[in-house]
């Protein structure tokens, strides 16, 4: 068995039924790997090195949260999944990056893809909110400055920590406004893919 972003996606539909869970999922992956694509350019990574690295990144979005619709509790989540994950042999690297998005597991975010997944899950979640309440529907006419503004409004997405977006910001070691715009044209360039065109 490869373990690959396709194996990634296969494991997500089988274990999350709901719409939003997986596309919450496939979210974070392409605004995570595009992190990883960055990544493997400033190592100077190639051809399939670079191609494996960036896998990665996109498999650990798509399964981050892939037990949380089955294991939803703090006791399950994610341990469920990266239990399952680790049988079927899948790299300590993505398992780690799983374990590390959950602030109670005790694992420290210190790769750079642990870093990465971390501050892209709860902006991954802001940006789809904020594509939802434009009358289109869609991340096409989502704006940086737009986001922001979105951002102090206390009462809009309220589930959505705003300490974890600008810490994910300050992890990865870019200014917010960076971040805000790395994701979202992630998520434009692929916003057919997400239902959100
Ligand atoms: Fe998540």
């Amino acid at each position: 068995m490869a373990f690959g972003r396709a194996e990634a996606q296969a494991i997500l539909e089988e274990w999350t039924k709901g719409e939003s869970l997986r596309k919450h999922g496939m979210a974070v992956s392409v605004c995570t790997e595009s992190y990883g694509r960055r990544e493997a350019e400033r190592l100077g990574l190639g051809g399939d090195e670079a191609a494996e690295f960036v896998d990665q990144y996109a498999s650990a979005g798509l399964l981050h949260d892939m037990d949380y619709e089955r294991h939803p509790s703090l006791e399950e989540h994610p341990f469920v999944g990266v239990k399952h994950l680790r049988e079927l042999g899948w790299p300590e690297a993505v398992l780690n990056a799983i374990l590390a998005h959950a602030d109670y597991s005790g694992v420290a975010r210190e790769s750079h893809l642990e870093r990465a997944l971390f501050a892209c899950d709860e902006l991954a979640g802001f940006l789809t909110a904020c594509a939802l309440v434009k009358p289109t529907k869609s991340i096409m006419d989502v704006e940086v400055a737009g986001v922001k503004k979105k951002m102090k409004d206390k009462a809009f997405a309220r589930a959505v920590k705003r300490e974890d977006i600008t810490g994910g910001a300050e992890l990865l070691g870019i200014p917010l406004e960076e971040h805000l715009g790395n994701c979202l044209k992630a998520m434009q360039e692929r916003a057919g893919e997400l239902g959100l065109a």
